[in-house]
Order: C-alpha cells, then sequence, then structure tokens
C-alpha cells in the first residue's frame, strides 16, 4: 500500500516504522514545517493517509484527502466541533475518511464495556459515576478524545447524565471528568460509579502507543476499498 502520513510527530514516526517494516510503501512524511510538498505529489498514486497532527490542522488535512479522493484514518483529536461539517462535506464530495478518537482495539473493547456497564446502571440511583483521564504534558487538548467518545457512551444510555464538564465540580445531571497531565503516561482512562455502599471501578491503561498505531495502519489497509464516513464499529463490526 502507498500511504500518506499527515502529521509527523510521536505517532507519525511510530506509523512510519510499523507500516514500512509491514512492507508499505511512505509516498510522504508531512509536517508542519513541510506542507508545500503536498502540491507537488502525484496524488493519483496514494491508497490512503492516515492523520496524526494537530487539532488546528486536521480539518483542513481531512478536506484535502477528500478533494483528492484519498482514502483517510484520522487519529488527531480535540476538532470535534467541526465534525458535523466535515461529515457533510465528505458525503457532499463522495469522498472516505474515518476518524477515532483511539485505535487501539482494547480501547474499543472497553468502550463497548463502558456503555453496557452504564446501562446497567441506569436504574440504579443510589450511584453517581465519574471519569478520569491521564496523558503525557504534551498533549494539547483536554478533556482527551477518548474519554470524550467514552462520555458519549454514558450520556446515551445512563438517563440521570446529559452533558459532561471537565472542571472541578459538576451538577447533578453533568458527568465529570478530570483531567490530569503526567508524563510520559500514554493513556489511561478510569471510570468509577460510587455509592453508599459500593464502588465500581473500570480502567483502561495504555502501556504504549503501538496499539494506536497498529490499529491506524489496520484501518488504512481497510478504508482503502471503503466510501463514505465511517467509525471503528463498521471496521470491527461490533
Ligand atoms: N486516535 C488515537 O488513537 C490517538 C492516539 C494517540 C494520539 N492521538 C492524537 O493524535 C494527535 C497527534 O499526536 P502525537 O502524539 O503524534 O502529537 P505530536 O505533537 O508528537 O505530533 C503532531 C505533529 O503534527 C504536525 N503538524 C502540525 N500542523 C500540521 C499540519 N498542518 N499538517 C501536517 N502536520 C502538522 C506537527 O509538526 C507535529 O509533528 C494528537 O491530536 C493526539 O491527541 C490519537
Amino acid at each position: 500500500m502507498r500511504l500518506l502520513l499527515l502529521g509527523y510527530g510521536k505517532m507519525g514516526q511510530m506509523i512510519d516504522q510499523m507500516a514500512t517494516s509491514k512492507g508499505h510503501d511512505i509516498v510522504a512524511r508531512i509536517n508542519i514545517d513541510n506542507r508545500a510538498e503536498l502540491e507537488t505529489l502525484d496524488t493519483s498514486s496514494i491508497d490512503a493517509a492516515i492523520d496524526f497532527s494537530q487539532p488546528q490542522a486536521a480539518v483542513n488535512n481531512i478536506k484535502w484527502c477528500i478533494d483528492h479522493q484519498i482514502p483517510v484514518a484520522v487519529g488527531t483529536t480535540g476538532w470535534l466541533d467541526q465534525k458535523a461539517v466535515l461529515d457533510a462535506y465528505c458525503t457532499e464530495k463522495q469522498g472516505t475518511y474515518l476518524y477515532s478518537s483511539n485505535f487501539s482495539i482494547g480501547v474499543n473493547i472497553f468502550f463497548k464495556v463502558n456503555s453496557f456497564l452504564a446501562g446497567l446502571m441506569d436504574g440504579q440511583k443510589d450511584y453517581d459515576v465519574s471519569m478520569n483521564e491521564i496523558h503525557h504534558t504534551q498533549k494539547l487538548d483536554a478533556p482527551s478524545g477518548t474519554a470524550i467518545t467514552l462520555a458519549e457512551g454514558i450520556i446515551e444510555n445512563l438517563s440521570r447524565k446529559d452533558s459532561w464538564v471537565n472542571d472541578s465540580k459538576a451538577r447533578e445531571n453533568e458527568l465529570l471528568i478530570s483531567s490530569e497531565r503526567i508524563d510520559p503516561t500514554p493513556g489511561t482512562h478510569a471510570i468509577s460509579y460510587n455509592s453508599p455502599i459500593d464502588s465500581i471501578d473500570i480502567r483502561h491503561t495504555a502501556h504504549g502507543r503501538e496499539g494506536f498505531a497498529s490499529g491506524a495502519i489496520f484501518v488504512a489497509e481497510w478504508i482503502v476499498n471503503q466510501r463514505g464516513v465511517l467509525t471503528m464499529d463498521d471496521f470491527l463490526s461490533f
């Protein structure tokens, strides 16, 4: 597969190593400094792109891929307020992209466990729920994109919560997400249900970035023959 890397920081470099060792060709490695290279690329020879850039860059990168009919797997977080507009753009232009706040297979299983547990807790009013996420200090957005996906899974299944806040306290209808930035944490997410009688905690701890990188490469391999606005559920057939 001929692969374009948009963003060449910690994730882009790891994806480069893993994709190259799987036999894929990296057509270009685009960073903030060499964006002009995009204009010289033979876009018809690119099978797929992977974007792990920065929140303010992701939307333009995805639009560029859609405009050039290059399917793109997007891991960059922190731009979700523009996703509805981008989904409509992709549909109108018959492009292809898949955004996932977290490409690790373990986290996607954790998303399912989280939604299931929230559903079980819907009738158990004595339990309040909160979330904690920890990442390295270079992370630009808070709460993490993964935390937002987890929060959406809770809000969809637990009728006493209708929104989330990333603050020190929350109203009764709000899910409290606390964020900590501690090096070198790759990503830890914990959800706690607390009642006066007991507590139930679920936690996902990433031991490194490999799971995110390998998941993104699997998706890029798959997305070449797909069309439209896609999700990890489409990929994993959950
Ligand atoms: N979805 C997931 O599984 C997952 C996993 C890890 C990280 N992330 C997210 O991926 C993103 C990147 O993470 P990282 O740790 O590699 O960050 P990083 O800061 O190490 O790298 C980001 C890179 O993007 C480049 N960049 C900035 N503007 C650009 C532009 N206009 N075009 C192309 N490149 C540009 C920067 O030069 C930088 O090298 C972050 O948003 C992070 O939260 C997602």
